[in-house]
């Protein structure tokens, strides 16, 4: 027999054959939902002694130890669920390549990190560790990156979850996919569960005219129940469009944190600087005067003119046939290409919403 058993007997039949396996009455809809779980144990116990253990003893020694059992089958297929998952190690480096002055970094430090990392004290003093989070902010200002850092810092796993992969079945599932995903969530210990794009999935009942507005709802369940699970986990759901979102999800209670993601200033600018610049052919460089001239930059606008010195420098070097060495001018010339993402629109309006929304 294997795990997937699936032909389930009628209910009455259910509740008769448990009757006769193990003595235990039970009221037929509860009997047609322990079979199943009945015949997984039979498995699970069969595969963990390496022989048959037989159905009535199976059947008994699941009603004896019902809870137990769910928990050690779920321990058991922890594996399968982080496979199926994603779920990846991220190296510590990455919340080193995030300055002390870049906020929210010495936020997330103080809220998220240390309780969660000097559990003792945080107990002591009555601090519980935030569980959902929101980071919102304009594109490409590090958002991803930060959940990323937190997995590394805390060297949890992580998983993404694109809105896509919950609606690769169609808007109508969306409702059952998310709640498939945070059942195995749920089970995970040591996880960072981050859901990018938020606004796709969970925009404001109003706007929501593509998706099923059932999605709000299904995540409103399943957010306390993720809370109530006293293992290590940590969902953090990310939008460029805070605005958008379902009032009732940023209400207090839902999300324990709603975090502002912005704007670089000069030593957040210079330390992913200095992180990029590692990586380059560089001769004289004045790290003061780039860090000037990319005012405004976000962190992706300053990998994207990486990639354009580094590809200048490759192409001058093939063609002059002699060593190029990067210097200050090679990105006076590339940075006069870029325009910074960040407009004083952008900045008012990230602005608002910081006043609006924001909740530590
Ligand atoms: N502190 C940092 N040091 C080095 N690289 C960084 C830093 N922050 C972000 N980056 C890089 O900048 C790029 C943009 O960051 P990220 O993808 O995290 O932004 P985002 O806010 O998630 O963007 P979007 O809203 O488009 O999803 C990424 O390639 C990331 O690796
Ligand atoms: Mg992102």
């Amino acid at each position: 027999m294997n795990e997937n058993n699936t032909d389930t007997p009628s209910p009455e039949a259910c509740a008769g054959e448990i009757f006769e396996l193990s003595g235990s009455k039970f009221a037929p809809d509860v009997a047609a939902e322990l079979w199943p779980k009945i015949l997984r144990h039979k498995w699970f116990m069969s595969e963990k002694l390496g022989r048959d253990i037989g159905l009535r003893t199976a059947c008994i020694d699941f009603i004896e130890n019902m809870d137990q059992v769910h928990k050690e089958f779920m321990a058991y297929r922890q594996p399968d669920f982080l496979a199926e998952m994603g779920a990846q190690t991220v190296s510590r480096e990455i919340w080193d390549t995030i300055s002390d002055s870049q906020p929210p970094k010495q936020l997330v430090e103080r809220r998220i990190i240390l309780p969660l990392t000097e559990e003792k004290l945080a107990r002591k003093h009555g601090v519980v560790p935030p569980k959902t989070i929101i980071f919102f902010g304009p594109p490409g200002t590090g958002k991803t990156h930060f959940v990323k850092a937190i997995a590394g810092v805390l060297s949890w796993w992580y998983i993404e979850i694109a809105p896509s992969m919950l609606m690769a079945d169609g808007a109508d599932k969306l409702g059952a996919n998310l709640r498939n995903v945070m059942e195995k969530a749920r089970q995970l210990e040591k996880a960072v569960i981050f859901i990018d794009e938020f606004e796709e999935i969970a925009a404001s009942r109003d706007m929501a005219t593509r998706i099923d507005k059932s999605i709000t709802n299904e995540f409103l369940k399943q957010v306390p129940l993720l809370k109530n699970q006293g293992n290590k986990i940590l969902l953090v759901c990310a939008t460029n469009y805070i605005r958008q979102l379902d009032s009732a999800l940023l209400r207090p209670g839902r999300f324990d944190c709603i975090i502002p993601v912005g704007g670089l200033d000069d030593e957040g600018r210079k330390t992913i600087l200095r992180h990029y610049l590692s990586r380059l052919n560089t001769g004289d460089i004045n790290i003061d005067q780039i860090t000037a001239l990319t005012d405004r930059f976000t962190p992706a606008d300053i990998e994207y003119m990486f990639q354009k010195v580094a590809q200048l420098a490759f192409e001058l070097e093939y063609r002059g046939k002699q060593d190029y060495k990067v210097t200050t001018e090679t990105f006076i010339e590339v940075v006069a290409q870029i325009p910074p993402s960040l407009t004083d629109e952008i900045i008012e309006e990230f602005r608002q919403d910081s006043a609006t929304y924001s909740r530590a």
